[in-house]
């Protein structure tokens, strides 16, 4: 089978991994046999090292640049150890947050600059980019009083609501960039209804 590398973005709080379980079983009935599915930062033993001093909330000095660097040295180790290997054997892979995370919440909501982001990534990605990418979209505010209900706040996640609003306004103006790769779906519809549009995306990647 042909590999095919699907990732989900959006807000912090934006109902990815519900959507991420119900995407595997749809891909198992099409005869995937092996799902990878994957988050970032993380994803290996050393990107969740990684992980764990990106979101450490005691690291409020962090610069962003440092901040940047740190979400690309993840996505490197992800890459080369698990994403790249799974393509290259015909699996399917689905990733909790890929390269445009870093662009929108470091190239825009920081302000580092989109081209930035990408250019520090392009080391890390080695080429790989997904076939298809589902942005949820969701109001900044949504997203975030619903991760308060779910545990304590990371580093990113304490963030000024300015910021999240500019991370969930950053996803629309990428998804207007790259209309061909990145869809759109309303987050705030049902999880059935947003699951259905999500296969209907999926359908036609496969399809092509
Ligand atoms: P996570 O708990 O995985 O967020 P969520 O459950 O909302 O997906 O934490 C990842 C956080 O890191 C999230 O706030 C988004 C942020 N992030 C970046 O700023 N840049 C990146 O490149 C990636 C992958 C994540």
């Amino acid at each position: 089978m042909q590999g095919i590398f699907i990732s989900m973005e959006g807000p912090d709080g934006s109902g990815k991994s519900t959507q991420i379980e119900l995407l595997k079983s749809y891909l198992e009935a099409k005869g995937y046999d092996e799902i990878i599915i994957t988050r970032e930062p993380g994803g290996t033993v050393i990107s969740e090292a990684i992980r764990e001093i990106i979101l450490n909330k005691d690291y409020v000095e962090m610069g962003y640049m440092t901040e940047a660097l740190l979400y690309a040295s993840a996505r490197a180790q992800l890459v080369s150890q698990v994403i790249k290997p799974a393509l290259e054997a015909g699996k399917a892979v689905i990733s909790d947050r890929f390269v445009d995370s870093s662009a929108v919440y470091q190239g825009m909501a920081r302000g580092l600059g989109v081209e930035t982001a990408y250019q520090i990534n392009s080391y890390a990605i080695q080429g790989v980019m997904p076939d298809l990418t589902i942005h949820m979209d969701l109001p900044a505010k949504v997203g975030i009083s619903r991760k308060k209900k779910q545990a304590e706040l990371d580093r990113m996640e304490l963030e000024t609501l300015e910021f999240h609003e500019r991370v969930a306004q950053g996803y629309r103006d990428l998804a207007t960039l790259n209309p061909d790769r990145i869809k759109s779906i309303d987050a705030t519809m049902t999880i059935e209804d947003i699951h259905n549009k999500i296969v209907k995306y999926v359908e036609a990647v496969l399809n092509r």
